[in-house]
């Protein structure tokens, strides 16, 4: 079926539909109908793809959403969050996908505090840095929220033997902006691959893994909240990530501690020195604006074609 077809879809839409339904929609069953037929599908293959679908909500529940595991092994989630967080400013701190383990009102610690509630092996380490605005401005008082998964991979809320919020705490930057916290050398894990986003990594034959990282939400009044992640530029999967979540700029380096540090005597093995870079809320919303208006001059065209076809 032809373009015309398409065209004939698209216009089906009734007055009371929102500018905004017309223009996202319309634009869906447009790549929806070339990428059927580019592909030539057929209806043994578009029932393939509906039982897939169908599957992925029957995998779904509260502590599994399958739904973001098929979008992420695709790319998904790592392109609208880079849409969600874009900014015309330079200079901030990259964001990264929050993932399925995030939780609020983590315990709250003094800063140099450990996160680590019960051993759990791994490399202690200490991550200490500067929270600043994009002109090196210290930012007193930014809450830094920051969690990672045990050695074997399992959050604590997987896991019936991590006591609850281990590897998990919130901490606030002081005056200067500094803060710290002894967390662990973060370890690389599978996502869940016993499902449809398994299915597909078979399929296009990728490992499941994520490259060793931690997790950050850091947030500050009149600032845009970062969430991101930082990885550890030697893991072997640091520039493989099954997820694609992984920007240069949050690739950091873990330094051993020497042998005579003192560090080393309260048991710390690596140091890690990260400081955060916030963008202002009002840097986005402009960037945002610029969006929404092209949208609305899209809208406005869109709008007086259905009118003229719906006389
Ligand atoms: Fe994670």
């Amino acid at each position: 079926m032809s373009q015309e077809f398409t065209e004939y879809v698209k216009t089906a839409f009734g007055p009371k539909s929102t500018p905004k339904t017309r223009r996202v929609l319309g634009s869906l069953i447009q790549h929806i109908h070339d990428f059927t037929r580019e592909n030539h599908i057929t209806v043994d293959e578009w029932m393939w793809g509906v039982n897939f679908i169908n599957r992925i909500g029957q995998m779904s529940d509260e502590k599994r959403n399958e739904g973001i595991l098929v979008s992420d092994v695709i790319g998904l989630e790592a392109l609208v969050d880079t849409i969600t967080h874009a900014s015309d400013a330079k200079g901030h701190t990259s964001s990264a996908i929050i993932g399925p383990f995030y939780r609020d009102n983590s315990p709250v610690y003094p800063n140099g505090a450990s996160i680590i509630q019960k051993e759990v092996g791994g490399e202690k380490t200490l991550v200490s840095g500067k929270v600043t605005d994009t002109k090196g401005q210290p930012l007193k008082g930014a809450k830094i929220e920051v969690w990672h998964c045990a050695p074997n991979g399992l959050y604590e809320q997987q896991d019936p033997e991590q006591p609850e919020y281990n590897l998990r705490g919130t901490f606030y930057a002081d005056d200067e902006g500094n803060y710290s916290f002894v967390g662990l050398r973060p370890t690389a894990y599978p996502i869940p691959y016993d499902g449809p986003a398994g299915d597909l990594l078979q399929l296009m034959d990728r490992h499941p893994m994520r490259p060793g990282h931690i997790h950050w939400r850091v947030s500050h009044p009149e600032f845009h909240t970062l969430i991101t992640q930082i990885y550890d530029s030697e893991c072997k999967y640091a520039k493989d990530d099954s997820v694609f979540a992984v920007k240069e700029d949050i690739i950091v380096n873990f330094n051993p501690v020497e042998d005579n540090s003192p560090l080393k005597a309260k048991g710390i093995q690596n140091t890690l020195d990260y400081d955060i870079i916030l963008v202002l809320e009002e840097e986005i919303r402009k960037t945002r604006q610029k969006v929404e208006d092209q949208h609305a001059a899209v809208e406005k065209t869109l709008t007086a074609r259905l009118d003229s076809v719906n006389v």
